[in-house]
């Protein structure tokens, strides 16, 4: 069969939709890079926020008629049956359930599986995405901020065997990966026996021929110093950290269930910077929690300026039904989140570009990953600055650049 497979939401559902197609590959079916060319069409969704939801709704609506339809991923094991009904689909799997997948092809008649088993997909090796390869080392969450859908639709926080993970990220380097993306949820909670995430990153490092390692997400809670020790020791370990911050409000952070405090968020960043010196640090925020009042939102406006974060991804709060945050009042209107993620975002945007303009004249090292809209080649700085480039590179290959210019925020600069 002919499949088409859209992904929405975040890096792990993108690793997923990789775990598909081998699956989908090995029972003998092909991708393509339309769904007019199809036969099946499936879509990895996410249920992080209402709006995610929305748009991977709106996108089924439109689909071509008369193709077999079945809807993946978060929002399939958040609503399963419903969707039936609602979007006249032909099947529903949730995150835990893709084995099923060539079984399911092969029947008709709508099917819905939402299992949560704690599947790791131990035996299926996917295909690398060349120079930067994603590799998923846990999956679900045990946390339960009081706003996330996650732990509901991810199922419990699990992590793969070290050995099975260094495999992994060894293939890949085999068949040309020069940079490895680690992922969990939750990823400084990883555990096998005695070892943690330090252990990994170590173990990971030893891999011959990879250059760059990253991991994503860090909870604040979970930064200890043995993880610092090794970000600072081993060299390929890229000095970058995820370190989602959401609040700068105790009282909101006690309400979002984020076991640490402001202060305590303020002494780990000074630690991360005074010992890995140049360490890029991105976070998330969300305005608008429930209760949340105009002190907590400038508390959080204070965070930012003061914090300086080389970017920030922002949101409005959306409830999430079942989550502990959906019964929490009063809300707030849709028009006073709005204007407070606007004034947040102008606020980092301007950060983010004094930053980035500061380092114009600078000599930095680019992995190429991949060509930009306009054309040109973008990359990344092992801090994680995104780089555009004047010039002919090749893909996959690391390059000297001085950076010479801004376009938006994205320095563009020349190899030497
Ligand atoms: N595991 C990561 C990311 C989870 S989802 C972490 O621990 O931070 C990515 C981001 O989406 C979160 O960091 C949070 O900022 C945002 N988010 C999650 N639930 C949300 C909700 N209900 N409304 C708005 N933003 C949300
Ligand atoms: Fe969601 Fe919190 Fe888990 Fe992140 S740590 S996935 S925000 S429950
Ligand atoms: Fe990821 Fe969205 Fe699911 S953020 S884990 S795809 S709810």
């Amino acid at each position: 069969m002919r499949y088409f497979l859209k992904v929405y939401g975040c890096q792990m559902n993108q690793y997923d939709g990789r775990l598909i197609e081998a699956i989908l590959g090995a029972a003998g079916h092909c991708r393509v890079d339309s769904p007019d060319r199809a036969d099946l069409i499936l879509i990895n969704t996410c249920s992080v926020r209402e709006h995610a939801e929305t748009r991977a709704k709106g996108y089924i609506r439109m689909l071509p008629k008369g193709k077999r339809v079945g809807i993946l991923g978060c929002l399939a094991q958040r609503e399963g049956i419903d969707l039936i009904e609602e979007l006249k689909v032909d099947f529903v799997l949730g995150p835990d359930c893709y084995s099923l997948l060539p079984g399911i092809i092969e029947s008709d008649g709508p099917i819905v599986a939402t299992n949560l088993d704690g599947e790791l997909y131990l035996s299926i090796r996917p295909e690398p995405v060349l120079p930067v390869t994603m590799v998923t080392v846990m999956r679900g969450c045990d946390n339960y901020c009081s706003y996330c859908i996650v732990p509901y639709v991810r199922g419990n926080a699990r992590s793969k065997p070290l050995r099975s993970v260094v495999d992994e990220v060894r293939r890949a380097v085999g068949k040309g990966a020069k940079e490895v993306l680690l992922l969990g949820q939750d990823i400084t909670s990883y555990r096998d026996g005695d070892a943690g995430l330090a252990q990994l990153l170590e173990e990971v490092a030893v891999v011959d021929g990879l250059r760059r390692i990253r991991f994503l997400t860090s909870h604040p809670k979970g930064v200890d110093d043995k993880l610092i020790q090794v970000m600072k020791e081993i060299n390929s370990i890229c000095p970058h950290i995820h370190l989602p911050l959401q609040s700068g409000s105790n009282r909101i952070l006690r309400l979002m269930k984020r076991n640490y405090t402001i202060e305590e968020y303020y002494d780990l960043v000074a630690r991360l910077r005074r010992e890995i010196p140049g360490i890029g640090i991105t976070t998330d925020l969300i305005v608008g929690f429930p209760t949340e009042t105009v002190a907590d939102y400038e508390a959080t406006l204070k965070a930012v300026e003061e914090l300086r974060f080389d970017f920030a991804y922002m949101f409005k709060y959306s409830d999430r039904p079942k989550t502990e945050a959906a019964n929490f009042k009063p809300k707030l209107s849709e028009t006073e989140k709005i204007d407070r993620l606007k004034r947040l975002i102008r606020l980092q945007n301007e950060i983010t570009k004094e930053k980035n303009t500061g380092r114009i004249g600078s000599e930095v090292e680019v992995l190429i990953e991949k060509r930009g809209r306009r054309g040109n080649y973008l990359g990344r700085t092992p801090d994680n600055l995104v780089v555009a480039i004047d010039g002919d590179v090749e893909i996959g290959r690391f390059y000297r650049v001085r950076l010479e210019r801004i376009v938006g925020w994205t320095p563009v600069g020349t190899p030497i």
